[in-house]
């Protein structure tokens, strides 16, 4: 059991992990924006992505830590020398840079993925965290697939890592296998054998069975003093471990733990929203903590407790996490200051250049609407403010959607191409049909629908219509985001957005559209 008082450092892999995900796919802007908003919420260390893997992670990194001063900017590695090095490059201009190397050390690992012995795994730690710290004072280690590892060598691992250089030592339960009682005993035996004084140990649980919450909080019962988490528990298969859920559970039981994190939970709320609304996973209304049904009472025997005492039923407070008592619309008589106010609680740090474009838009949409919601604000943004990409290969110039009732739909679209526009039209079994096949014979290539989906941002019948489409060309996915009073200008703009994005990518990992 923790000591009183002590502190939980607060990893977040939301932008490495978390948009490794399957069809999560950020770009260098969106990650600036997670970024600052994680940096508000007081996160002690952000991973800001994989440089060698990718141009894009590469640029995402390098931009992040230019930007993002306060926390500690990690860039993953393998214990590849390219990969420690390219990942050093791309933390040049971090204010405090984090090298977080890793090596896979369960046998099924060792075997068959890396095809590697354990010697040849201790050499390869050795010298990757040595290489590691030639470059910056703060190396993290990680043993992949620890919970299925033989604890005789993780020992000799970790000790070896240490030795080498690495302050922070991480035991990831990989493909989320761990039970939180034996994970805790896990975590307590290394570190009681390693004994090192002066090491954190940390732990990064996915949440294969539902578990990864339950594990990294076990484990800090057991010593372990950095939890690696997500975001809405974004995250490859199942996710990984929820930060807002861990860093809750520490606070509201502190008595229970004898330990805290630096978290500003306030900003728990608009950091969900802004994670969610920049990938388009959804989150599910019952999600603790974040979900928009995690404080709403319906039961009357609930709703009589809590008119008498808001204890009765609730733990936290929705205060605490800053989720939202009523929206409070703006409208056309809302100045600049009001507006410059309400993008920031909603979790959004523009520029200044990209404020003045928000505040165009809303002006805008001022003169179609009475009054404009949160929803409306987080949409507009999202899709007409700092989604921009600088070069677009193709713009919406026109369109014309015929829906009649007893006839095809039909839809006419014209777009420009290298300052050309090209106008296509066609049938289809609904208007969007319609419009996205017009679009598929203006571009030279035939992207295909992985997903679409369209809501409302409010419950108002005005309300913007917000649209999320996913393409996908040869390997390559792209998300694209439209938003607009009319749906199906939302739709479209939804999907010339993923076809430059797509473009964008596939450019950036070299494969040729
Ligand atoms: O799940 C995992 O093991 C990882 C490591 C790279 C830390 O993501
Ligand atoms: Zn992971």
């Amino acid at each position: 059991m923790a000591e009183s008082g002590e502190v939980v450092i607060v990893f977040d892999t939301t932008l490495r992990d978390g948009e490794q995900a399957a069809r999560v796919n950020l770009n260098t802007g969106e990650k600036v924006q997670v970024a600052r908003q994680l940096e508000r919420l007081k996160v002690d260390v952000i991973e800001a992505g994989f440089p060698a893997s990718s141009p894009g992670d590469f640029d995402a990194v390098r931009v992040v830590a230019a930007e993002v001063r306060s926390p500690v900017i990690a860039g993953l590695a393998r214990t590849k020398e390219r990969d420690i090095i390219t990942a050093g490059e791309a933390l040049r201009d971090a204010a405090r840079a984090r090298i977080h190397t890793f090596i896979a050390t369960s046998p099924i690992h060792m075997e068959y993925k890396l095809k590697m012995t354990g010697s040849e795994v201790l050499k390869e730690v050795e010298s990757a965290v040595r290489l590691a710290r030639g470059i910056t004072s703060d190396v993290e280690f990680s043993a992949e697939d620890a919970s299925r590892s033989d604890i005789n060598f993780l020992v000799d691992v970790f000790t070896l890592a240490i030795e080498s250089g690495a302050s922070t030592i991480n035991i990831p339960d990989t493909v989320g296998y761990a039970m939180p009682l034996e994970f805790g005993e896990f975590c307590g035996t290394i570190i009681n054998r390693v004994n090192k004084p002066g090491v954190v140990w940390s732990v990064h649980c996915h949440n294969d069975l539902g578990l990864g919450v339950a594990n990294s909080l076990s484990a800090v019962r057991a010593g372990a003093r950095q939890v690696e988490c997500t975001i809405n528990g974004l995250g490859e298969r199942a996710g990984n471990a929820s930060m807002e859920e861990i860093v809750m559970s520490l606070r509201t039981r502190t008595d229970h733990f004898g330990a805290d994190t630096r978290i500003d939970t306030t900003k728990f709320y608009s950091t969900s929203k802004l994670v969610s609304n920049l990938t388009g996973v959804l989150v599910q209304p019952n999600k603790a903590v974040v979900g928009i049904n995690a404080f709403a009472h319906e039961a009357g025997i609930h709703q009589h407790g809590m008119l008498c005492n808001r204890a009765t039923y609730e733990i936290m407070t929705p205060e605490s996490v800053g989720a939202p008592g009523t929206d409070l619309h703006l409208g056309k008589h809302s100045g600049r200051h009001a507006f410059n106010e309400k993008v920031e609680n909603l979790g959004y740090n523009l520029t200044k250049e990209q404020s003045e474009r928000a505040f165009e838009y809303f002006k805008v949409l001022c003169d179609k609407k009475k009054e404009v919601s949160d929803g409306d604000i987080e949409a507009f943004i999202t899709d007409r403010v700092i989604d921009a990409i600088p070069e677009k290969n193709y713009e919406l110039k026109d369109f014309a959607v015929t829906v009649a009732s007893g006839g095809k739909p039909t839809a006419s679209i014209t777009l420009v191409h290298l300052g050309r526009e090209i106008t296509e039209a066609s049938i289809g079994n609904g208007p969007v049909d319609a419009a996205y096949r017009a679009i598929r014979k203006i571009l030279s290539f035939e992207p295909e629908l992985l997903e679409f989906h369209i809501r409302a941002t409010s419950e108002l019948a005005d309300a913007v219509g917000e649209a999320h489409v996913i393409l996908r060309y040869k390997d390559v996915r792209a998300q694209g985001r439209g938003a607009s009073t009319d749906i199906i200008e939302a739709t479209i703009r939804a999907y010339v957005e993923a076809v430059n994005r797509l473009y964008h990518t596939a450019a950036a990992r070299e494969v040729k559209i």
